[in-house]
This record gives structure tokens, sequence and C-alpha cells, in this order.
């Protein structure tokens, strides 16, 4: 029968169904998640948001503890700009994840992790820096740059003995963003491993404005492989957003000359996803028109999520000196909000409630999840898990 598993992706020397499993932070996409995937042969991402805050939790240490400590005296300050990341407790932190996922990887697929740019402490390049070479240090198949786009990222990364050989791809939302990196990059002499062009349906950050809707990302996807062509390079492109089964997959990249796609949101209610079960719960009930797109994120980007996430209308204090990463000297846009006003805020502290699983962040095709999720005899959802999941992409051949 004819699925997505009779395509391939063509990845260093080495073919992989054509379909990657996206970074969900914070802590959606966890190991257990992404080990199902490696395990099948597949491809899934790990995603370094909040990582300190992931491994307390993970395996009882303390760093978001005692860097709460150390900048305690701050905690009741407008002005957050001495709160920095330890980059050596960084390092360490970030190692001893990674390295403890990739123990556990059987080598059959490919164990990447999405490296969301924007997320800084008052220390841009020194937090990218370590952040970056501690998942190469510590074994990772690869890294996904993703949200913000450091054009400086793969000089960050150029004396790592792994520099060549780890693979290396990039998420754009415009072929305008692909060129700008490409020509920035361009005396680096190092080739993009892939490109993920996420468009406007997907989960999280979005990269395009309130026109949102006016942008198509089979368009999107046929300006980055003429790009990519009118250069010379070979780079594989993938489509991300709104693919939601194996069939949309195999017509998506039949249209466009993608040669695979990224999803994420069928696996938001996979047994292995960080998120509660009374959360999956939430996601499998959404409606259509519960999912909204808005400013709620400090990050300046647009976000989709479900209009009830509980960290919309929870004006807590902001918690930088534990987890925050904030966007530039000493301040992000919720913080200003909650030191100038008392009014109703229009942006929530994203940190605390994405640790705490109270943004709900989804693409839009999670009012579809009900479609293919099943009760048990009492009426409770039961939840699919990854690798049921991953095989419906590969194997499945029904419409619905
Ligand atoms: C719950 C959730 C969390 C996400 N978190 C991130 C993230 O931390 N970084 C990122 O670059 N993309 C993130 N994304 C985007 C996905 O990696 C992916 O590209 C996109 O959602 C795929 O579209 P789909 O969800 O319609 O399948 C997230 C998506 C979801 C659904």
């Amino acid at each position: 029968m004819f699925n997505l598993a009779n395509f391939s992706l063509k990845l260093g020397n080495k073919e992989y169904p054509p379909l990657m499993v996206g970074g969900m932070g914070t802590n959606i996409s966890t190991s257990r998640l992404v080990l199902a995937i490696e395990k099948l042969g597949g491809i899934a991402h790990l995603s370094d948001a909040m990582l300190p805050a992931v491994v307390d939790r993970e395996f009882g240490t303390q760093f978001t503890k005692g860097k709460t400590f150390r900048f305690k005296q701050t905690i009741d300050q407008a002005d957050k700009s001495e709160v920095k990341f330890d980059l050596n407790e960084l390092r360490e932190a970030s190692k001893l994840y990674y390295k403890s996922v990739m123990e556990r990887a059987t080598g059959k697929g490919l164990v990447l992790v999405n490296c969301m740019e924007k997320l800084t402490m008052n220390d841009p390049i020194g937090t990218l820096k370590t952040r970056l070479n501690a998942a190469l240090d510590a074994g990772i198949d690869g890294i996904t740059m993703s949200a913000g786009l450091h054009l400086s990222s793969l000089k960050l990364l150029q004396e790592n003995p792994r520099f060549n050989d780890a693979l290396i791809g990039l998420v754009v939302s415009s072929s305008r963003a692909l060129k700008l990196f490409l020509k920035r990059t361009s005396s680096i002499g190092r080739k993009l491993d892939y490109i993920i062009v996420e468009g406007p349906l997907a989960g999280g950050h979005l990269g395009f404005g309130e026109d949102w809707r006016s942008f198509s990302l089979s368009d999107i996807v046929k300006d980055v492989i003429n790009v990519v062509k009118d250069e010379k390079l070979k780079t594989p492109v993938l489509g991300a957003g709104g693919i939601f089964n194996g069939n949309e997959a195999i017509n998506f990249m039949k249209e466009t000359g993608a040669q695979g796609v990224q999803v994420a949101t069928r696996f938001t209610i996979s047994q292995e996803s960080g998120l509660p079960d009374a959360v999956k719960e939430q996601y499998i009930e959404a409606k259509e028109e519960e999912v909204v797109v808005n400013h709620a994120s400090p990050t300046g980007y647009l976000m989709r999520m479900l209009k009830q996430s509980p960290g919309i209308q929870d004006n807590i204090r902001p918690n930088c000196e534990s987890y925050g990463y904030m966007l530039s000297h000493g301040d992000c846009p919720y913080l200003k909000e909650f030191n100038e006003s008392e009014k109703e805020k229009t942006k929530c502290c994203l940190c605390t409630h994405m640790r705490n699983y109270k943004i709900w962040t989804c693409g839009t095709t999670v009012s579809r999840l009900k479609e293919v999720t099943k009760k048990d005899g009492s009426g409770v959802w039961i939840l699919p898990s990854a690798e049921e999941i991953f095989n419906d992409y590969c194997y499945g051949t029904s419409k619905k």
C-alpha cells in the first residue's frame, strides 16, 4: 500500500522516514517521547527551552533554586540586568540532560534539539554559545536553530570538533529570512543539512505578523525551494504546520516538492508527552473556535494557544530569578507591564506558565484530535502512544 513510508529523507548518509517530530517546549517533547520515535528509526526533537528547570525536575538537581538564591536581592527590583545564567551551570545542566538521552538512544533514528535562539539572559551570545556547544559535546545528533534566527549561531559552533559531522538545520518562515541567513553565513562555508519552513498554522510562536492568514505554507515552501536551487544547494526542505496525517503529508510533498514534513500537534496528547493528562484532555476536546493567535507571549512574536489556557489571565509575579529568559537588557514586556501598571495585563510570564503547563500552545489541527482518538467504555479518552501516532503518519492510508 502506498504511504508516507514509501518516501525517504536523506540526512548525512542515511535515509529516514520523511517525518520529523518538532520540538515542543517546555518539556512537552520529553526525552521519553523523543526516544520512542528514535527507536522506530524516526527523527524527533528535544526542546532546550528552560532546560535547567527541566533537569531539576528530572534529576533532582538544584540549578533553579541556586539561581533564585543567588539573585534574591533583585526579586523586588524592576531592573533585572544583573540576573544571568552561570554559564558553567548552564553547560553542566545541558550536558547532564543530553548525555542521559543519548545514552538511551539506539542509533536507529535521530535525536535533534530545537534551540530557541531568542531565549537569552542578559548575555545573548554567551548563553547561546554555551547551549549550542553543550548539546554537541554531549553527543546530540543535530541542532535545529529556531525562533529569533541568530545570524551568528553557526559562528558560535565553528570551533566545536563536531561542527562538520553533526547535523545543523534551520527553521524559517520566509524565503527572505533564509536568504539573509545564507548571505550572512556564506563565509563560514558550512552548509545547512536541512531547512524547515514553519507556516502560519503551526503551534508555538509564529514567524508572522497579524496578517498570518494571508500566507500559505505551500507557497513559502516553493519560494524556499527556489532559493535553495538558485544557490545551487541540495539542502532538503521540509514543511511544518497543519499537516495532520500521512495522506496530507504526501499531497503536500507532491504539490510543493518538499522532501518531508515536521509535525507536532498530534504528539501533544501522546502518552509520552510532558503535558499532564488533564491538559491532554483539554487538547482533545478543543473546538476550532477556541484556538487563538494572540500577543500573550512577551517575546514579541504571536503565539497560537487555546483561549482557555489558565496562564493568560494569571497575573503572577515575574519569576526571572528562577527560570527567566529575558529578551533584552534586564527586562521583558511582561516585566515592564507588571511593574508599571496594576491594570489587566495583556502579556503573561511565559517562562513560569510554560514550565507549569498553563499556556496550552497548539497548532490549528488541535480541534481534529478528537477525530483520531477513542474513548474507553467509561467515556475516558484513550491516549495514543507516540509509536501509534508515528505509525499512523508513516503507514496510515486512510484520509481520516
Ligand atoms: C505544544 C507545542 C509546543 C511547541 N514548542 C515549540 C518550541 O519550543 N520551539 C519551536 O521552535 N517550535 C515549537 N513548536 C512548533 C513545532 O515544533 C512544529 O514545527 C509545528 O507545531 C508543526 O505543526 P503542527 O503542530 O501543526 O503539526 C511547538 C508546537 C506545539 C504544538
